[in-house]
């Protein structure tokens, strides 16, 4: 063997074990997420559910993922026979403080709630606190001393930005050329857009040629995501006075749109339908999974959606039985989710339910 040889050989050899490690790792948490759920659940089920109130404060119906996760509470409390006092926040973080109070007040056995933002918690924690009633945090995280509250139950958010980002590096691995992408995120100062975003970064920064051009707020609505589009293809009539089939930003090419759900990108792909636009060379990333999205990843308008899993209900269930009965349940519980691709076999796909 000569020398260069010798030395693709070793690289080749250590790359070849370095993606057996990578993947003999996920592999293993993924089992022992599973095995922690399902020990979990045996727990709960010696646990009585009697009589138990559970107060829930929602944050809305911005998204079909909203409107499932209500849905997956609703449903599993019904077959628990727990009975739950709940309330719609309309987006607002006032009317979600003004709900816990009253759970409160209420003296319900165990409050649940979707923080809309991260900050802003600590009192009306405090006071749940002092009340002796148990909090747990459902889909997103906040900024709070972790005393405050007794559990978190939802989705890996960090992982969901990371593992949007693994599919462009893959997909781009052989372009040497700047890679543009443009980013429509969600809810500002919510834990889920910063984990997102922050996942996404991470791996993408391991490669200079990937450029973050802009990020919009599109505050995770169809509506927004059409309006966005729409102004993109205004802003590109009036620079380049036509219109194109290539999406740009300011004069520059968009390679990617990375979205952090999917009501923002259907609006965005409604908005392409309604200008009879058909985008060729421009990469989709989408987070959720919704039905919708996977039939337009079917269908070839986008290339990449990330789940989010919004069935938390049996497991917010589980809990609550738990720590209702004085005993105690792990501080944070991740929901399994995985990322369906344009490189998978559409006919295996089951539907979504939502
Ligand atoms: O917090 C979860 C996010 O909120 C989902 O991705 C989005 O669709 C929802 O509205």
């Amino acid at each position: 063997m000569n020398k260069m040889y010798k030395k693709s050989f070793a690289v080749f050899t250590a790359a070849v074990l370095a993606a057996f490690l990578l993947i003999f790792l996920l592999v293993c948490c993924k089992k022992n997420q599973d095995k922690k759920n399902a020990e979990l659940q045996k727990i709960a089920e010696d646990s009585g559910s009697e009589n138990i109130i559970l107060g829930f404060s929602q944050i809305g119906s911005e998204s079909a993922w909203r409107t499932r996760n209500t849905e997956s509470i609703f449903e599993a409390a019904a077959r628990q026979n727990i009975q739950i006092l709940f309330d719609d926040a309309q987006q607002k973080q006032e009317n979600q403080l003004k709900a816990i109070r009253s759970f409160i007040i209420y003296q319900v056995d165990a409050i649940a709630f979707v923080p809309i933002v991260e900050d802003g918690w600590d009192n009306v924690l405090q006071e749940a606190k002092d009340a002796d009633i148990p909090v747990i945090l459902v889909d997103r995280k906040i900024n709070a001393d972790p005393s405050l509250y007794s559990a978190f139950l939802g989705e890996n958010s960090l992982e969901e930005g990371r593992n949007a980002a693994r599919f462009l590096l893959q997909k781009f691995k052989y372009k040497k050329e700047d890679i543009t992408i443009f980013e429509m995120s969600g809810t500002e100062n919510s834990s889920v857009v910063k984990e997102r975003a922050s996942g996404f970064r991470e791996i993408i920064n391991k490669e200079p040629k990937f450029k973050i051009i802009h990020t919009e707020n599109g505050d995770f609505l169809r509506s927004r995501g059409k309006e966005i589009c729409d102004i993109l293809l205004a802003n590109n009539v009036r620079e380049n006075g036509n219109t194109t089939n290539t999406l740009f930003f300011h004069g520059q090419k968009i390679d990617v749109v990375f979205s952090h759900n999917d009501s923002m990108t259907l609006g965005f792909l409604d908005s392409l339908d309604a200008h009879k636009i058909r985008i060729r060379d421009t990469v989709f990333i989408s987070i959720d999974a919704e039905q919708k999205s996977i039939d337009a990843l079917t269908k070839g308008k986008l290339n990449c959606v990330v789940e989010c899993n919004p069935n938390l209900g049996p497991a917010l269930m589980d809990l609550v039985k738990i720590i209702t009965s004085g005993n105690s349940i792990p501080k944070t519980t991740y929901v399994t989710e995985r990322v369906f691709t344009e490189n998978d076999d559409f006919s295996k796909y089951e539907p979504r339910g939502y």
